[in-house]
């Protein structure tokens, strides 16, 4: 039975990445913020851990609790922050929204590296389109940059791993109905996370370091 790590996952697209691996048979490691939040993941019978992905330490400590190979590492845990940077207050939440988006993804990345080569497994970034620089639309600075510094740093640590047993992606989830999408996000959950799923299976060791939508089609950088 494959096992999957899957962050942020009491909510959202974590949630639903959790429901459908299990209902497949995966073993689901599951993170949360806040295990008192969690009804929904506990009724869905897989393991939950407490992980904030502010705390450095404890995301670097945290492939000791974990102990076994790894098939999947989702890095899905994300925030969107403020619209603009014009306060000192929005310049703080920037560097917390890099922390989030960009730096956490990346640290646990390195960390979860042994188990994951260890099952010659996949690790796959949950960035947007809006870390694209080549996208047009504008608006929301922190989030943009957070996911092209996310981009950046999981390009360069795919072709630094290429040796290892390892293969890694950014993909898009295309504009989702969640918290962080709103309810005129035309995708439903199910169906962004399904789509994913399957680029997920067919992601070939050649792709390592791609950055693809929902469906598997190639984005800009
Ligand atoms: N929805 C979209 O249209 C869309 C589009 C492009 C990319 N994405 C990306 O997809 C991913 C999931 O987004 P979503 O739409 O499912 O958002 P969501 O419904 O807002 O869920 C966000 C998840 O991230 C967790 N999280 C936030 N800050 C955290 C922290 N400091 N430590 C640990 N967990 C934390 C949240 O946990 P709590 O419940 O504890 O807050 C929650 O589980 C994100 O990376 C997002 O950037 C989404």
């Amino acid at each position: 039975m494959p096992t999957i790590l899957v962050t942020g996952a009491g909510r959202g697209l974590g949630l639903e990445f959790a429901r459908q691996y299990a209902g497949d048979g995966w073993q689901v490691i599951s993170t949360v913020r806040d295990p008192a939040g969690a009804a929904e993941l506990e009724r869905l019978g897989v393991r939950i851990e407490t992980l904030d992905m502010l705390d450095p330490a404890a995301l670097a400590a945290f492939p000791e609790r974990l102990g076994a190979p790894l098939d999947l590492f989702i890095a899905n845990a994300g925030v969107s922050g403020p619209q603009r940077i014009e306060t000192a207050e929005a310049a703080g939440e920037w560097q917390r929204v890099h922390a989030v988006n960009a730096v956490a993804p990346t640290l646990l990345a390195g960390a979860l590296l042994p188990l994951v080569a260890a099952a010659q497994g996949k690790m796959v970034a949950i960035t947007s389109r809006m870390g694209s620089i080549a996208d047009s639309s504008g608006g929301y600075l922190a989030y943009r940059a957070s996911k092209a510094a996310l981009n950046a740093a999981w390009r360069a640590l795919a072709l630094s791993l290429a040796k290892q047993p390892v293969t890694l992606a950014l993909l898009h989830p295309g504009w989702v109905r969640t918290d962080m999408g709103g309810p005129s996000a035309p995708l439903p959950l199910a169906e962004s996370v399904s789509a994913m799923r399957r680029v997920i299976a067919s992601l070939a060791p050649e792709q390592s370091g791609a950055f693809l939508d929902y469906r598997g089609d190639p984005l800009p950088w």
